[in-house]
């Protein structure tokens, strides 16, 4: 499918073009006020603190910062949702469209925000989601922070019985009819990348980022649960190590 002359790089695309500002009606997004202030607390976030968005969508939680003072940059592949972002944007929110799996910053910004499967957890079986992470670990200063969603492996195993749940990637697979903004469905294939809290841990221990805390969350009820199989969310909360700790620094071993 080609959208406005351009092919798509990522299966979402042509989702986003389809839902445009019908994405916002969907309940889940519906809890970014509280979200929001959740993270500004957890992740000490301040006027003027640089704030990186991967997968920002719509811009819903970067509009929501910036109103309180903080700079944000969203990036995200939907050239859908960066024009819906940027429309309406308060002063201090920036837009730019970027695939997440070529992040060229380095150690630009004070705080990540990765949020409802924003990139990361969004991939097929292709090993993408680590080079996201990789990404997200270099955009950021050493000792900032990271916010990040991912969807639950044993959420999807216990409860969702149309599930097609694949064990050897953890990725699912469903059928669903989606709207846009005049009503008219098609239906689309979604893909989630699903995860433990031990496989977050690893793949943050990888990529030179400390787990602060990983919590059971629902949308608009971000807190501290400890983990349980009976939510569909973690919300990981990580700091960036300083060079010196980190695993790619150089050493001086021969
Ligand atoms: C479910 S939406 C979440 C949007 C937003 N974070 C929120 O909480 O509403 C997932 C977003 O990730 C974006 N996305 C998926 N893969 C991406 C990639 N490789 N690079 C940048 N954005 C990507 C999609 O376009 C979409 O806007």
């Amino acid at each position: 499918m080609s959208l406005d002359g351009h092919e798509p790089e990522h299966w979402f695309e042509p989702v986003a073009e389809h839902l445009g500002r019908a994405y916002l009606r969907y309940s889940f997004t519906k809890g970014t006020r509280q979200e929001v202030d959740f993270l500004v607390s957890a992740l000490g976030l301040e006027q003027g603190t640089r704030v990186l968005d991967v997968g920002c969508g719509p811009g819903r939680h970067a509009h929501a910062l910036a109103a309180s003072g903080i700079v944000v940059h969203g990036i995200d592949i939907s050239r859908r949702f960066v024009e819906l972002a940027r429309r309406d944007a308060p002063p201090g929110a920036t837009f730019e469209r970027l695939d997440a799996r070529e992040l060229p910053f380095d150690a630009e910004f004070d705080a990540a925000i990765c949020l409802c499967q924003g990139a990361f957890g969004l991939m097929t079986a292709d090993g993408h989601d680590e080079t996201v992470i990789d990404g997200i670990a270099r955009a950021l200063r050493p000792g900032g922070r990271l916010a990040l969603t991912a969807f639950s492996s044993y959420f999807v195993v216990k409860h969702w019985q149309d599930a097609e749940f694949d064990a050897a990637t953890g990725v699912n697979h469903e059928r669903t009819e989606i709207r846009d903004e005049d009503g008219t469905a098609v239906e689309t294939s979604l893909w989630t990348g699903c995860y433990t809290p031990r496989e977050l841990r690893l793949l943050c221990a990888a990529h030179g980022l400390v787990v602060d805390s990983i919590s059971s969350v629902e949308p608009g009820a971000y807190g501290f649960e400890s983990p349980t199989v009976d939510s569909a969310e973690f919300l990981l909360l990580a700091t960036r190590c300083a060079p010196s700790a980190d695993h790619r620094a150089p050493t001086s071993e021969p």
